[in-house]
């Protein structure tokens, strides 16, 4: 079986209602990243910062995966498909996908802030007393500007192994996440689906949709399959 590698962003979730980031003002549903993004955020105002994730964990439920998710998940018919995403929702996994690695942590999840090998599913809202089993604060389970990414390594080893690489709705600006492309062997196709797509120069055999994530997912995804599919 081929493998496919794809690399999502805050992109293919924005049909299903949740906004990118950097669409808007450089606001983050209406916050300074800096606050609610950094360890200095957290450090600083960690009731403004629980809020702010206790706020996005609600909306969360109220979301549904949309036709790029889906499609996604119609690949594994006849690919071995791994999903890195940047993105910290869970509409892949709703939507069904079986391989989906979080590089940027994920919004369901809460860890220690003493051990962090200490994770643990969170579907409520995380207060302050909230404590792992060990007597101290939980955090939300997400990567903050300046921390280290520790999926990065596993992600890498996926995409040196891909026949084929896409990337979906991501501005390719934030590392080391983008950067992952450069990974794929030269050989391997290569598509970027967005309908602001970045300069992504030095890939070779790139094919680029300026589409939406329920438009040009689909309609790769169709290909893919040799048109099998009616998405
Ligand atoms: P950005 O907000 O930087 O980029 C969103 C991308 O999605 C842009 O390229 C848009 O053109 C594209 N887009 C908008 N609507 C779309 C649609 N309907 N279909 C497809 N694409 C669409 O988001 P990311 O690149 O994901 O990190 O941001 C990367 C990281 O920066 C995030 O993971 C987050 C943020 O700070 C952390 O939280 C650690």
């Amino acid at each position: 079986m081929k493998k496919v590698v794809v690399l999502t962003g805050a992109g293919i979730s924005a049909e299903s209602g949740i906004k990118t980031f950097r669409d808007a003002d450089g606001l983050w549903e209406g916050h300074d990243v800096m606050q609610v993004a950094t360890p200095e955020g957290w450090a600083q105002n960690p009731e403004l910062v629980l809020e702010f994730y206790n706020q996005r964990r609600r909306q969360l439920h109220e979301v549904q995966p949309n036709e790029g998710h889906k499609a996604l998940v119609h690949l594994e018919e006849k690919y071995d498909v791994t999903i890195v995403t940047q993105n910290v929702d869970n509409l892949h996994e709703k939507a069904g996908s079986s391989r989906v690695i979080h590089l940027h942590g994920e919004l369901l999840k809460v860890r220690s802030t003493r051990h962090p090998e200490l994770v643990y599913d969170w579907p409520g809202d995380l207060r302050s007393g909230d404590l792992c089993e060990k007597g101290h604060q939980l955090r939300p389970h997400i990567v903050w500007f300046g921390e280290m990414v520790p999926m990065m390594d596993v992600a890498m080893e996926e995409a040196r192994k891909a026949d084929i690489f896409m990337v979906i709705g991501t501005s390719l600006l934030v590392y080391p996440a983008a950067g992952l492309i450069h990974y794929a062997p030269s050989h391997s196709r290569k598509y970027l689906i967005d309908p602001k797509p970045s300069d992504v120069s030095g890939v070779s055999d790139l094919v680029t949709l300026a589409k939406t994530a329920t438009e040009g997912v689909p309609h790769v995804v169709r290909e893919l399959l040799g048109n099998q599919l009616s998405l």
